[in-house]
């Protein structure tokens, strides 16, 4: 069975709520497509204001993180029931920066997925090496460990409705795209690895997008390959050009 491709936009701290209207307004028909799944990852004051203003659209709303609490003293977080009651379907979860500037672990990814799955949220779990790793050859070691971790008690059921966003650090906002082999490879990695904690039929389900630099120019040969399920896109979608790269084809 062919996987739906997924073509989605990580704005990341960009665009107030009035800006993000206007945005929503500019891609709006530039984004219209019946044969990918559309997601407009934003943050989380935008959220309501994006959902409005894509009423009656193909985009779909996401967010770009979330707490592993149900709710309680956990100032500054987002509970996954907020997200719940404004109809968000999707969450990034474990995106490098987070990683990075906040401190998230394997562990604390894990624990968004599984509360994220018991909200009825999909997850977009994040995974990617540093330039470091993968000029020491470890790449893949070091992806495997984030997917077996993250995926800790997650069901086959579940892991088959998930996406997984394979993001080389060294090519998010870089202009520095993967290849297209090197993100073929490394996508087909996870999808083994999955194929190896549950089985073939969740491995051939998963969604897995490749994330870094993703341009008009390049999506087409990226989003052509076997297991590249779409886009996780950057600075790419703050501009007309995602409705190019979502419309590839
Ligand atoms: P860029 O497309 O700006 O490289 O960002 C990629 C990314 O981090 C998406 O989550």
């Amino acid at each position: 069975m062919a996987r739906r491709k997924i073509i989605a936009g990580n704005w990341k701290m960009n665009k107030t709520p009035s800006e993000a209207v206007a945005l929503v307004n500019e891609l709006k028909p530039l984004v219209a497509c019946d044969d990918v799944d559309v997601v407009f990852c934003v943050p989380a004051i935008d959220i309501i204001p994006v959902m409005e203003a894509a009423k009656g659209s193909n985009i779909q709303v996401g967010a770009e993180n979330m707490y592993y609490e149900e709710s309680g003293a956990y100032t500054g977080e987002i509970s996954p029931a907020m997200l719940t009651d404004v109809g968000v379907k999707y969450v990034v979860l474990g995106h490098s920066e987070r990683r990075e500037y906040f401190a998230e672990t394997n562990e604390t990814v894990n624990k968004k997925v599984l509360k994220a799955f018991e909200h009825g949220i999909t997850p977009i779990m994040c995974c990617g090496e540093t330039l470091d790793q993968r000029e020491q050859g470890v790449t893949i070691d070091f992806i495997r460990q984030q997917i077996k971790v993250g995926l800790q008690n997650v069901t086959a059921d579940q892991a088959k409705t998930m996406v997984i966003a394979y993001e080389p650090i060294w090519a998010i906002g870089t202009g520095k795209v993967a290849t297209t082999e090197q993100a073929q490879e490394v996508c087909a990695a996870i999808r083994a690895c999955v194929g190896e904690i549950y089985d073939e039929a969740t491995a051939q389900a998963i969604r897995i997008q490749y994330g870094g630099s993703v341009s008009a120019a390049s999506a087409p040969e990226l989003f052509a390959q076997n297991d590249i399920d779409g886009g996780l896109v950057g600075g790419a979608a703050l501009k007309p050009d995602f409705g190019k790269i979502v419309n590839y084809k």
